[in-house]
């Protein structure tokens, strides 16, 4: 079965509702006509609704994703947002795990596991980010980072969701650095994540999975990644947030 590449875009606390209506404007008119990969946005909470009336306006396709969420469907947790919130709105997927939620608000592989199960089970697709620190890749403990990112946050959820699931490979020190991880790192990394699927699950899951690249991914390194046998797609950060510099990047075999 045929992977769809995923190009994401992560826009972490930038854009307000007018700034991202703005954006869409013009991007929807930007990537009218391209079916054959998905593309899919991460607003802040405060501008889904806006979008998912936008894109329901335009007929458009582009899927509507949540940079996080908490795993109970309500409750006494000042500032969350549940499943049930999202769903409401029409959101189709949700970044868990992403390095800063990990790193700077100190998430762990746990509490992440059970953000995982609980997008599933809300109909939520999740794209999962792992990704290895700086002293840990040079203490050549990336693909132990990993398979300990994978093998927690995956622990509980049924085998037959996985074919939904996304993972995302960011490596930290490439995240907002302007440090890309070069196609051979990739590359090495998302076989490691292929062949983890294989020897836990199976070849035809190990398959099925898409892995995004994400950290520092621009125009200008977007073909060498996408090159790369393992690599479905990426996840963007910086780059996303400019109309003209996403669009390049979408159609980087296009245009
Ligand atoms: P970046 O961010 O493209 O700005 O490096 C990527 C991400 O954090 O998802």
């Amino acid at each position: 079965m045929e992977r769809i590449p995923i190009f994401a875009a992560n826009w972490k606390m930038n854009k307000t509702i007018k700034e991202s209506a703005e954006f869409f404007k013009e991007f929807i008119y930007n990537i009218s006509g391209i079916v054959d990969r998905e593309i899919v946005i991460a607003p802040a909470f405060t501008c889904l609704q806006e979008i998912k009336a936008m894109l329901q306006k335009e007929n458009s396709n582009i899927s509507l994703c949540a940079q996080n969420m908490h795993f109970k469907d309500a409750g006494a947790f000042t500032g969350e947002i549940s499943p049930v919130m999202l769903q409401e709105i029409g959101v189709k997927r949700v970044i868990i795990g992403h390095s800063e939620r990990r790193h700077i608000f100190g998430e762990d592989n746990n509490f992440i596991a059970l953000k995982v199960i609980s997008a599933f089970n809300y109909g939520i697709l999740p794209i999962l980010c792992v990704g290895e620190k700086l002293e840990e890749r040079e203490g050549n403990k990336t693909f132990k980072v990993i398979d300990e990112q994978l093998s927690k946050g995956l622990s509980e959820v049924k085998e037959d969701f996985l074919k939904d699931l996304v993972i995302a490979y960011e490596p930290v020190w490439a995240i907002g650095t302007g440090k890309t991880a070069t196609p051979l790192q990739a590359q090495e990394v998302h076989e490691y994540i292929r062949n983890w699927f294989e020897k836990k699950y199976n070849l035809s899951l190990a398959k099925i999975v898409r892995i995004l690249y994400g950290g520092s991914v621009t125009h200008d390194n977007i073909k060498f990644l996408m090159d790369c046998p393992d690599v479905d797609g990426v996840l963007v950060g910086g780059a996303s947030l400019k109309n003209d510099l996403f669009t390049k990047i979408i159609k980087y075999d296009i245009i």
